[in-house]
């Protein structure tokens, strides 16, 4: 595929590392290469299959709106917009192109999704709950995508409308480590995922350009990630 890659950072660079792995054709724009969006002209994009975006909170709706304005396939990693949601999948569906987005493109965390989904019973068995989150300390927004998307399953898994509350940790160089604690009066249930390196972020971002080409519609990872 013929991707473009926005954002050079921490996560960006393994995204080009596996894309080129994976025998893909990628062109790089940093925060330099699309001052006022340049790299998302329909000219700039002429040629591109799918844009792939590893940027910033406070940059990635204008790349969002810029993409389908061109008609491009977008995987989107970047978190903190997705109290935007409704209003993007309207866009896509509007424009007819395809999309995914994930608070976590990681296969790990999204079976932790799956195990602290079931674990949400447990709420409507007298038991309490608490979410931890703890990356490094640039991380730019709090609470993560990661840990707002565990408590919004664990609503909605648990049928009891209870947001857990979420406490962040920003330190050193931590990747991500999430965690669940539920108790009761008789036992205490942990869950934890801790991520050792951003290759899987990586590797679940362009498996989802590969399995978006030719498709259309607006997906979450976590609901499409078994079909990789
Ligand atoms: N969904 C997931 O699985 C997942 C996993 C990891 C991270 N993330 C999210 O992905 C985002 C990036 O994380 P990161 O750790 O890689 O951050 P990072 O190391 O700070 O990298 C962000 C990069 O974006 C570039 N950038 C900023 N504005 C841009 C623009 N308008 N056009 C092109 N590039 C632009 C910056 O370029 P300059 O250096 O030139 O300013 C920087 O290299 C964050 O929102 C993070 O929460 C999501």
């Amino acid at each position: 595929m013929n991707l473009l890659l926005l954002g050079r950072g921490k996560t960006g660079s393994l995204v080009a590392e596996v894309a080129a792995e994976r025998k893909h054709v990628l062109v790089l724009a940093g925060a330099k290469e699309n001052i006022a969006c340049a790299a998302l002209t329909p000219e700039s994009l002429r040629g591109i299959d799918t844009v792939i975006d590893f940027t910033a909170p406070h940059a990635v709706i204008a790349h969002i709106e810029a993409c389908l304005r061109a008609g491009k396939n977008m995987v989107v990693g970047t978190t903190g917009w997705h109290r935007e949601l409704d209003r993007i999948r309207k866009l896509v569906e509007e424009q007819g192109t395809g999309f995914v987005y994930a608070a976590n493109f990681s296969i790990g965390v999204n079976l932790f999704f799956d195990a602290a989904r079931s674990a949400a019973t447990a709420l409507r068995h007298n038991y309490s709950g608490q979410i931890f989150e703890r990356h490094h300390a640039h991380k730019k927004d709090a609470p993560s995508g990661t840990a707002i998307a565990i408590q919004r399953l664990m609503r909605d898994a648990s049928g009891t409308r209870e947001d857990l509350e979420i406490t962040s940790f920003r330190e050193g160089e931590v990747v991500g480590l999430h965690e669940v604690v539920l108790e009761s009066a008789a036992d205490r249930i942990y869950l934890c995922h801790d991520a050792k390196s951003r290759r899987g972020f990586a590797e679940g971002a362009v498996l989802a350009a590969e399995w978006l080409a030719g498709k259309k519609g607006f997906y979450d990872f976590k609901d499409v990630w078994r079909e990789l």
